[in-house]
């Protein structure tokens, strides 16, 4: 692994770009916004939004359809770049690629390995556990954000003012994380920010930054949005040449509200959708190798829908955000019991996935099952749900969340973690072998 080790030679690394012809995927124009406005060679600076300008390759489609998220239309090209860097996950219309052959995404969510202290060796050993059941992709968190330093957190905030910590409690040990993923070939999917209070996330930027407990304004602040963008280009920057991540996702399920369920009352789906189009876009600008996603959990927008995560009330439109062109696959994640299915979790979730399936279709991205749980009957829910991404076509799928016991130490369980000597391991098994298997 080949690591920049330092903050100077990090921003070094990116200062060309910044100071050039505005990059492809870069911002070229916006109400708030003052940078360059000529595109490199070869790209168009194209309206898409009253908030957000962008460079696209001049001979692709231009992406105004993605204005609007009634749209049904099916973009016909992406503008993607032209050389495909040897070892990284890329995309090619519903799959995922590696070196141009079909690389099969499946495996767990394990939040926690880079948060709780753990050697290089102890991770090692949990993402071995799950190599070991067939997974060839983990998603975890790439944040943690405190007002007091204790433990492993990535950034730490004094009034205002945010720290990134590049020490051996924060970068340097995410670095174990992706030396101990690469050591037993699995890619990392790596969120950057929480919708949740857990691990401070978005309400903490917005309280430290502007003293409000509003959460939607992580989205539409200004001073907020380049905090967040501040802190992505360092923790990225960090990692461009490095395959082993996948994807960089924007957050961990984003919804108007939060934690603390409070909001200003003018979030709608448009302004996820709005936020999604300008954070990926600029992750783009500074890193065109890896794969971005939303990170979001599939809702769909369609008032008046029988069941609530078809509604939109949480400010999610699935449809629309599959759109943006500068996310690369969509997530969706499949919680019934707490979602209102009670008592109706394994037919609920199996029409879900082929919901996503069919919008996978529709609109030509891999989508991925990036969560989904139960805290009873599990064995027999997930054969079916997971029959069904077989089945259905979906591209892939990382249950939450793979277990590990360590010596002296067990990962935490939050009733839905699944260990080694588990009835649930058999199962994920054998669907990653199936999943690989399928054409
Ligand atoms: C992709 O190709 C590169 C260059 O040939 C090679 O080093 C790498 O191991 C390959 N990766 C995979 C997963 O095939
Ligand atoms: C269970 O979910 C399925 C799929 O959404 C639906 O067709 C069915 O009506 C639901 N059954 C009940 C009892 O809610």
């Amino acid at each position: 692994m080949k690591l920049v080790t330092g903050l100077a030679v990090a921003s070094a690394v990116v200062t060309p770009v910044v100071l050039a012809a505005v990059p492809l995927y870069g911002q070229c124009g916006g109400s708030d916004y003052t940078g360059e406005t000529t595109c490199v060679a070869g790209s168009t600076c194209v309206y898409s939004s009253q908030w957000y300008s962008q460079c696209v390759a001049s001979s692709s489609t231009p992406t105004t359809t993605v204005a609007s998220p009634t749209t049904t239309a099916v973009p016909t090209t992406t503008a993607a770049p032209t050389a495909t860097p040897s070892g990284f996950v890329t995309v090619s219309g519903t799959k995922f690629l590696v070196n141009g052959s079909k690389f099969t995404v499946v495996g767990s969510n394990s939040y926690w390995v880079g948060l709780m202290g753990l050697s290089l060796d102890n991770m090692k050993t949990s993402f071995g556990n799950i190599a070991a059941a067939g997974g060839t992709v983990v998603r975890t968190w790439g944040f943690n954000e405190v007002t007091s330093a204790s433990g492993n957190y990535y950034q730490s905030w004094s009034g205002t003012k945010p720290t990134i910590n590049t020490g051996s409690s924060g970068l340097l040990n995410f670095d174990n994380v992706v030396a101990a993923a690469k050591a037993n070939n699995i890619r990392l999917i790596v969120a950057l920010t929480n919708n949740w209070g857990d691990y401070g996330g978005m309400d903490v930027y917005v309280k430290q930054i502007l003293g409000s407990a509003n959460h939607d304004l992580f989205y539409t602040d200004a001073t907020v949005k380049t905090a967040f963008k501040n802190y992505i280009k360092t923790f990225i920057s960090r990692y461009a040449s490095e395959p082993t991540i996948m994807a960089w996702e924007l957050a961990n399920e984003p919804r108007c509200k939060g934690s603390t369920g409070t909001s200003s009352g003018t979030c709608t789906p448009a302004t996820i959708t709005a936020w999604a189009k300008e954070i990926s876009a600029y992750i783009k600008s500074i890193d065109s190798k890896h794969l971005v996603a939303l990170g979001d959990e599939g809702f769909y927008n369609q008032p008046g829908a029988p069941t609530y995560p078809y509604q939109g009330g949480e400010g999610i439109d699935f449809d629309a955000n599959l759109q943006i062109t500068t996310l690369d696959f969509g997530t969706v994640h499949s919680y019934p019991t707490p979602w209102g299915q009670g008592g109706n979790e394994t037919a609920w979730g199996t029409q879900w996935i082929a919901d996503h399936a069919a919008s996978q279709k529709k609109y030509n991205k891999p989508v991925i099952l990036e969560e989904f749980g139960v805290t009873s009957n599990q064995p027999a829910t997930y054969t079916t749900w997971l029959n069904q991404v077989v089945s259905s076509g979906l591209t892939g799928d990382l249950i939450w969340q793979a277990g590990s016991k360590l010596s002296g130490w067990t990962s935490p369980d939050d009733g839905y973690a699944v260990y080694p000597d588990g009835a649930v391991y058999p199962v994920i098994k054998a669907h990653a072998a199936a999943l690989k298997a399928r054409a």
